[in-house]
């Protein structure tokens, strides 16, 4: 499991019309259960406000009801480029652009071997990994880059770098989340480019692939209490560099 790290820093006046929150402002997406939860509710604690999404809007009215009405979650498939668009124009009109954006949310195929896998299957691991992280990058921005700034964070993993048999489409989509991030941040003058391995952590996603076995790894809050400061931390002396998130 690992991170890319983008850092955008254009210089430049604060968005025009754009309500602007006093405390940082983190969006994190997949932020209804795993890391992704795990991350928006250590943000709050440490007082960022946080603003997120996931697709089961039940259990994000739950969440956001325990964070507080200082925060905003709002239901969002990243795959769908229309979605992502309400939901980035709703985050900025209600908090201004985010000083941190995490692109959390992904899906990963159930152990099997490539050609066993449906086209539809295959598509959807494509559409939500790569496309989602692409479209709230194009969405969010401009606006932070017109604010003078901002840390852009897209989940790889340890399978972003490596291969394993049976998990072809996701370490396809996690290859192309580093080449994207690395291509984006020269385009933003390359301030700060680095690839964060946080591990592996129990959740979801990896008893999907790791079965009980995952019950070894520590779980997301656990990894959260490290993780968070470490991403808030993150600043122009980490361009270029290969990230590993303290455990
Ligand atoms: N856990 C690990 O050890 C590990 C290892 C390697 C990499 N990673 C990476 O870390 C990130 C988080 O993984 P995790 O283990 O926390 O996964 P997880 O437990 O499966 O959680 C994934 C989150 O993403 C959301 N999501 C999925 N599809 C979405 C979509 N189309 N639109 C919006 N939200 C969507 C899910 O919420 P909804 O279902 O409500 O949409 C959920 O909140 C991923 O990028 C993953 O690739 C994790």
């Amino acid at each position: 499991m690992g991170t890319t790290l983008l850092w955008v820093d254009k210089g430049g006046a604060a968005g025009k019309g754009l309500r602007m929150s006093a405390s940082k402002i983190v969006c994190v997406t997949g932020c209804s259960r795993g890391l992704g939860r795990a991350m928006v509710e250590e943000f709050a604690r440490l007082g960022w406000t946080v603003t997120g999404c996931a697709r089961r809007g039940e259990v994000l009215a739950e969440l956001g009801a325990k964070l507080g009405a200082a925060h905003w979650l709002g239901r969002c498939d990243v795959a769908v480029e229309a979605e992502v668009a309400a939901f980035a124009s709703e985050v900025l009109k209600r908090h201004g652009p985010p000083d941190l954006l995490i692109n959390n949310a992904a899906i990963i195929n159930p152990n099997q071997p490539l050609w066993e896998m449906s086209a539809e299957d295959i598509s959807s691991i494509l559409d939500v990994n790569i496309k989602g992280t692409i479209a709230m990058m194009r969405h969010f921005m401009p606006a932070m880059l017109e604010k003078g700034g901002g840390v852009v964070v897209n989940f790889s993993s340890g399978w972003g770098r490596s291969t394993s048999p049976e998990v072809a489409p996701y370490c396809a989509t996690k290859w192309a989340i580093e080449g994207l991030s690395r291509a984006t941040a020269q385009e933003t003058d390359g301030k700060v480019v680095g690839a964060m391995n946080p591990g592996i952590i129990d959740t979801e996603m990896l008893r999907s692939t790791f079965g009980g076995g995952a019950g070894h790894y520590p779980d997301a809050q656990k990894w959260a209490k490290k993780a968070v400061p470490f991403l808030a931390g993150l600043s122009l002396k980490d361009n270029g560099r290969e990230l590993t998130a303290p455990s």
